[in-house]
């Protein structure tokens, strides 16, 4: 069995976090959502991977490498232009072969990996197998239909009228089965060849197209709350290792990750926390829920429930929390004449001040 993993896509969503970069890699817990994607391709037993890429290629390549740190053996496969999700299984279709395939989209994440997941598409082999879960907006999604024996039925790519809330979940596997069926569709409204119509094809030839619910979905819509929500979710399952230096006059509580290079200096780090290499938190409070990123300095400040991405300081000012903080960001104290916050936001932020 093989994967194919889709880190093509512009990363449109106009904010600051990913306005730069690939969506695949937004950070949770100071790792890259696509890292734990093929991670837990590695640990479902699958070490051939094809990585679809796009504009963001060069990103993605010095990320993941050859794959071997993972385990994997990564082939890239590109992608001229974002046609669609069945237009990528076409392009990879020489580099498939007769395989059998999970495809993953790699800015998708899914608490506990797949494992479990593939062991029973190996075991029963049905034609394909989609995931589902229910989700509070399914206009942004493909969404399922099912009968009363919880059969699918039908599919619908981002209905205005969804006919449930069982959202499809962008890791699908597929026998060879889905390759005439990725050649029998049309391209959508939005110009796109999409695998939730090759699916219905499936579906409509009477092929075994079978579901499974599940749980702990996370995919960056940006939404903040969700997003520091999925950080807290993967920083309950953190193991204490400090590689960095704590002194004498610090104090760690509970799980923290302090990274090789970093230094606690005159601070107190109550976690689950993860401290990026080479990031400095002096004379500082950090606290549960928090992962601050690479070559950060939090110095005289309190942070809590909160996410900060690399390269970026924040000094003297007080407590923060909730809150996600990019890279090269500064946050540091106005002078205190003229009494006037003073503000650099880019597109798309949102700041809270406390009056
Ligand atoms: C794609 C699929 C959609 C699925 C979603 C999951 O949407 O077309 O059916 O629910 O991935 O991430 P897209 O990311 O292209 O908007």
């Amino acid at each position: 069995m093989k994967a194919l993993v889709l880190s093509g896509g512009a990363g449109t969503r106009l904010r600051p976090i990913t306005h730069t970069s690939a969506k695949q890699l937004v950070p949770v817990a100071n790792k890259a959502v696509l890292f734990y994607g093929l991670e837990s391709i590695a640990a479902a037993g699958i070490t051939e991977v094809g990585v679809v890429v796009g504009d963001t290629a060069a990103e993605i390549e010095e990320s993941v490498g050859d794959g071997s740190k993972f385990g994997l053996d990564v082939t890239y496969i590109p992608q001229e232009r974002p046609l669609g999700l069945a237009h990528a299984v076409i392009i990879a279709r020489e580099w498939l072969g007769d395989d059998d395939f999970v495809m993953y989209l790699g800015d998708n994440f899914i608490v506990g990996g797949i494992a479990v997941l593939v062991d029973a598409f190996r075991r029963d082999r049905p034609d394909a197998q989609i995931l589902l879960t229910r989700v509070a907006d399914p206009r942004a999604f493909g969404v399922a239909e099912l009968d009363a024996q919880g059969q699918v039925i039908g599919l619908e790519e981002k209905p205005e009228r969804p006919k449930s809330d069982l959202a499809l979940v962008g890791v699908y596997l597929f026998t060879p089965a889905i390759h005439e069926a990725v050649r029998a569709i049309r391209p959508s409204w939005r110009g796109e060849l999409e695998i939730t119509h090759a699916i219905q094809h499936l579906i409509d030839q009477r092929a075994d197209v079978r579901c499974s619910v599940i749980e702990g979905y996370w995919k960056d819509t940006g939404n903040v709350v969700d997003m520091l929500e999925v950080n807290r979710t993967v920083l309950e399952t953190l193991e204490q290792r400090i590689d960095g230096e704590v002194d004498e006059a610090s104090e760690t509580v509970g799980r923290v990750v302090i990274e090789e290079g970093a230094r606690i200096v005159n601070s107190r780090v109550v976690g689950p926390v993860v401290i990026g290499a080479g990031t400095v938190i002096e004379d500082s409070y950090v606290g549960p829920f928090t992962s601050v990123a690479e070559n950060c300095r939090i110095v005289d400040s309190e942070l809590e429930f909160s996410i900060v991405l690399r390269d970026s300081s924040i000094l003297g000012v007080g407590r923060i929390e909730n809150s996600l903080i990019g890279r090269h960001v500064e946050v540091t104290p106005a002078p205190s004449v003229p009494s006037a916050h003073r503000l650099v936001l880019g597109d798309h932020s949102k700041v809270q001040i406390h009056t």
